[in-house]
């Protein structure tokens, strides 16, 4: 049999009312998207053009006007489809007070990991996006390419089959 994709995008239409009277946004118009297993799948498109609000149906943050998403062939609006998937905001919002090893820490917890395999995981993670020397440093002191490195390290915590990242290019940043 088939795998199922590891994303799939029907007809997707999404409009966005800005105010009574006003004309709505059409932010999506009517994507078809089929992202295999182990494939790479790249947006590109100007400011405003509807990449984030795709990721975000993808993701079951925003429901559809019409069509639908499904990940690993369950649809995105089920809880479950989250399970397997990891996500980089485009501005991820992170507790300042908290180290970068907390950080991790705490997301990997909200993800179900605990004891040795947790810590292992928060040191592996840190060690990839090169914050190592940093993890005992709090966020509120990061600079904005740090953030983002956290924020890479959060979205692959429970190692994920399906990575979105939005806007993940800030992180060559050295600012
Ligand atoms: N929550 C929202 N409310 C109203 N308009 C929105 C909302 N989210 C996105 N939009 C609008 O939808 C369009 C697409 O936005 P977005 O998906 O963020 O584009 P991109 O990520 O390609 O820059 C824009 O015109 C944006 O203003
Ligand atoms: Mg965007």
């Amino acid at each position: 049999m088939d795998q199922p994709a590891a994303a799939e995008i029907v007809n997707l239409h999404k409009t966005f009312k800005t105010g009574l009277g006003k004309p709505v946004v059409h932010a999506v118009r009517g994507i078809d998207m089929n992202i295999r297993q182990g494939e790479v799948y790249g947006l590109i498109g100007p400011n405003g053009s509807g990449k984030s609000t795709l990721m975000k149906a993808l993701l079951g943050l925003v429901r559809p006007t019409e069509g639908s998403c499904s990940i690993f062939g369950r649809s995105s609006l089920a809880p479950d489809s989250k399970e397997e998937v990891g996500f980089l905001p485009e501005n991820p919002y992170f507790y300042k007070f908290l180290t970068g090893a907390e950080t991790v820490s705490f997301y990997g917890k909200l993800c179900g990991l605990s004891g040795k395999p947790l810590k292992e995981k928060v040191r592996e993670l840190l060690e990839l996006v090169g914050l190592a020397d940093a993890a005992d440093r709090r966020l509120g002191g990061y600079s904005k390419g740090m953030l983002q490195r956290i924020g890479m390290a959060q979205a692959l915590v429970q190692s994920p089959r399906l990575l979105v990242l939005d806007e993940p290019t800030g992180i060559l940043s050295t600012t």
